[in-house]
């Protein structure tokens, strides 16, 4: 028999079953959290991929089914995927000018979900007003088709963002994922919407998982993109700054630039999250400072255990829209060529999110420092489900409809010094 002179401690023996926090996690109907997102628009399709007329597109959203379309007249339409009459899927509908017709007797519904025509039934169904297609109301923006799934005398304005707003003449939205299947209702992950949405909060997995751990995955690291101090584990705890604004969490990460004639650039690099999902990333691949923030993303959660990532640029370069979708690199490669066991040797966003588990468990975490952005976000959208709770409007809610919301997400110059100065010179200073 072995015998040790101190008890072994921390075993996995025994432990309590692991848990998640419910009420931050699920957001089917009826959920706390699930009410509190029913309150906000949510990206459901890419404009410009839901062709009028074409084949109806089966998503999921809030744990809700749906079937998303855009009729003859251009109308976008969402609802139930499940037929009022007896519950063929719509998906297998056929699309007309006015609505969309289920295959299995013909009935048909317009976008709001009255039943125009039931065509089996004497007189094209004289009764047919009894039946409704349960339907959501959609609205478009930005290149992307958004619906609002909440009570509907609570429906906020469609938000607006100064990012995206006013393009100039020879801009153009990107809104539309160039991947066979997650073209047209946006880029599908089997993992919680948490789990993505807490990484945007997360600049420190930047500086590890990204550059440290599986070399540097940022195209263009140490040419013309961020230079190697800015993935510096050893400085990045001193260069953080998390804040919680009036919309969301927001943290700066202060980094240095050397030029050729030794100045130094001090850049802050921005991101901001607008609650409950929606977020902007500077241009991650490419130093471009002080320019306006020309993109967002929204994470929606289909269910409780998968989301869907939704992105608008509002650019005329599409190196940017090509810099922002193949702009983090593993070994060299996109995530889905690499083999098993470059999965393991260079792993990335898609490896350490996806295996925090379909829904991440709270009981089995242990927080540090570099967690602040995290925790800070998983009290503000508990306080939003608790105002939900409460009858009050939650953090966001627009009801101004000329109200734009700011986004302080970008690259911004802090300041310069010349060559030979050390970095406690003034440049630095007040950040
Ligand atoms: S089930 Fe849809 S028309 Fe009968
Ligand atoms: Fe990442």
């Amino acid at each position: 028999m072995t015998t040790t002179s101190e008890a072994d401690t921390g075993t996995g023996y025994g432990r309590p079953k692991p848990s998640y926090n419910t009420r931050l996690r699920e957001v089917g109907p009826g959920t706390p959290m699930g009410e509190a997102l029913r309150r906000y628009w949510h990206p459901i399709a890419s404009s410009e991929t839901l062709i009028a007329g074409a084949l109806p597109q089966k998503t999921r959203v809030l744990g809700e089914d749906l079937v998303v379309f855009r009729d003859g007249q251009g109308r976008p339409g969402v609802v139930f995927e499940r037929c009022a009459h007896r519950g063929a899927s719509l998906y297998y509908g056929r699309v007309e000018d006015d609505g969309i017709r289920c295959c299995y007797h013909g009935w048909k519904f317009d976008v709001q979900g009255h039943c125009i025509e039931q065509a089996c039934e004497p007189g094209l169904g004289r009764r047919r007003d009894a039946a409704r297609q349960p339907w959501y109301p959609a609205a478009e923006r930005y290149g992307l088709v958004f619906v609002y799934m909440g009570p509907p005398e609570l429906k906020p304005e469609l938000p607006r963002y100064d990012a995206l707003e006013n393009p100039a003449e020879d801009e153009r939205y990107f809104a539309s994922w160039p991947i066979p299947g997650a073209t047209i209702t946006g880029a599908p992950a089997d993992f919680s919407w948490l789990n993505i949405y807490e990484n945007s909060a997360d600049p420190t997995h930047v500086t590890w998982l990204h550059s440290t751990h599986s070399g540097y995955q940022m195209t263009g690291t140490g040419t013309f993109g961020y230079p190697e101090n800015f993935f510096d584990p050893a400085l990045i705890a001193e260069r953080l700054t998390y804040e919680r604004t009036d919309h969301g969490v927001k943290y700066t990460q202060r980094f240095e630039v050397e030029g050729e004639d030794g100045e130094v650039t001090e850049y802050g690099f921005a991101v901001d999250q607008h609650l409950p999902n929606v977020f902007g990333l500077p241009d991650f691949v490419k130093i471009a400072p002080d320019g306006r923030q020309d993109q967002l993303l929204w994470i929606v959660p289909s269910d409780d255990t998968s989301h869907r990532t939704f992105f608008s640029i509002r650019t005329n370069d599409p190196e940017r829209f090509g810099r922002f979708l193949g702009g983090i690199t593993q070994n060299g490669k996109q995530n889905h060529e690499l083999t098993d066991e470059e999965h393991q040797k260079f792993p990335g966003d898609t490896e350490a999110q996806g295996s925090q588990g379909a829904i991440t468990l709270d009981s089995e975490e242990t927080l540090a420092t570099g967690d602040r952005g995290v925790v800070m976000l998983r009290r503000m959208l508990l306080a939003m489900a608790d105002d939900v709770e409460a009858g009050r409007d939650p953090i966001n809610i627009i009801r101004d409809a000329s109200e734009v919301h700011h986004v302080e997400t970008g690259l911004f110059t802090l300041g310069k010094r010349p060559a030979g100065e050390n970095a406690d010179a003034p440049a630095a200073a007040g950040v």
